[in-house]
């Protein structure tokens, strides 16, 4: 490696770790005995790997928001008291970029006293993180990573709590061709493993129910200025644009299609579903769809409950489409901790033995959490495969098809 690019890591290194914010207290330890002769928590960390500050930072900081109220709950309840452990969180801010990721899980990776990560977000990034995480025995559920890549690399220690885009991807180009009724439509993905993936996944099922794809581009999901596109998709005339990607490009893709004068609506996925969409795509991108994981919070058993411990936690957020998800990835992490904490002792959680342990009943999941019943297949993916259709009404995301409705 060149000399000028070892700095720019490193130097890049020391940004990711100055931005990484611990919660909790002090460093990690086994349990040793407090001034007054009882036994000290041993500390549990919990990385929180998520765009925090660039990218889909929207989804992200909810996803923050809502692991560390899991963490907060915890800390709070007997059961970690009894087992003598104290939940801590370290925030890695990802930027939603692969390279940036990495660093971000070696560094979680250095800390002796982190045992799993809710994360991340972006496939593109959740992937080769991913690696990291295995080669160190720190188990990782992403509440959000959907490219079906993720769990088909033979790791026992990676899980998600979303279903995947093999599943998203069908059931958006069954809603547009089928429900909707549109048979002609434009393909546009960002390029990331996550936009080009669910794409394809919607082209291939829109084409075998009898749609047409009029063409298919890549774009960036860096990118802001569609205007070229946007002229040839004009020239096409199709019923529907589909687009894979994140709300930051994909809001400017569907507004100034809007502006040119293209009449079709814009639909897409999981990375769109954000208010964030709407703030930046105005009134052009109302009658927009898109698909996301899972059924909207309000319709959840457990969701008021949900909803009301994070309003009185954070009054201002709006909760976001993975928060749900992310309190149930942090809490799965959580419950296997206590479980190897009863069985094995606190002080074994950290060791090798722990690590695989924890794996393990992660691994052997089988819960109600707030977005419904959570247990994996074999390959670490979640069992429960609903998918939700949101469409923009009056300025707002608003569920039009929900599963068993
Ligand atoms: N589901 C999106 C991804 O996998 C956020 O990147």
């Amino acid at each position: 490696m060149k000399m000028r690019n070892k700095r720019v890591l490193a130097a890049l290194a020391a940004l990711v770790a100055v931005s990484m914010i611990a919660t909790g207290c002090g460093g990690a330890k086994t349990a040793d005995t407090g001034t007054d002769g009882a036994a000290a928590a041993t500390k549990i960390t919990i990385g929180i790997g998520a765009p925090l500050t660039q990218g889909a930072v929207a989804l992200g900081q909810g996803m923050k928001r809502s692991a560390n109220l899991a963490v907060k709950q915890a800390n709070e309840s007997a059961a970690a008291k009894d087992a003598g452990i104290t939940f801590a969180t370290v925030e890695g801010d990802d930027q939603g970029d692969p390279k940036t990721g990495v660093t971000v899980a070696n560094t979680f990776a250095s800390d002796a006293s982190l045992i799993g990560v809710m994360g991340h977000l972006n496939s593109g990034v959740t992937i080769p993180a991913s690696k990291v995480y295995n080669d160190n025995k720190i188990v990782m559920v992403s509440p959000a990573a959907t490219n079906p890549a993720l769990t088909l690399q033979g790791f026992n220690n990676v899980f998600r709590v979303c279903t995947i885009d093999t599943v998203q991807g069908p059931t958006a180009a069954e809603a547009a061709y089928t429900t909707f009724g549109y048979k002609t439509v434009v393909v546009i993905d960002d390029s990331t493993p996550y936009g080009e993936g669910l794409a394809a996944e919607f082209a291939k099922k829109f084409a075998s129910l009898g749609g047409k794809v009029l063409f298919s581009e890549k774009t960036s999901d860096k990118d802001t200025d569609f205007n070229a596109l946007v002229t040839k998709i004009k020239a096409a005339k199709p019923d529907l644009i589909y687009y894979g990607g994140i709300y930051n490009a994909g809001a400017l893709l569907s507004k100034q299609a809007d502006d040119a004068g293209v009449k079709a609506p814009m639909m897409s996925g999981d990375g769109c579903y954000d208010g964030e969409y709407i703030k930046l795509g105005g009134t052009q991108v109302e009658g927009d769809y898109c698909t996301s994981i899972g059924l909207p919070v309000d319709k959840l058993p457990a969701g008021q409950a949900f909803i009301d411990a994070y309003k009185a936690e954070y009054p201002t957020d709006d909760i976001a489409a993975y928060d749900a998800y992310s309190y149930d990835a942090a809490n799965l992490i959580i419950q296997a901790v206590l479980k190897v904490a009863g069985e094995q002792g606190a002080d074994k959680v950290l060791t090798p033995a722990g690590r695989d342990a924890v794996i393990a009943a992660v691994a052997a999941t089988n819960t109600e959490g707030v977005s419904g019943a959570i247990s994996f297949d074999a390959n670490g993916d979640t069992t429960n495969k609903a998918v939700t259709t949101y469409q923009v009404k009056s300025g707002a995301w608003t569920p039009v098809l929900v599963p068993g409705e």
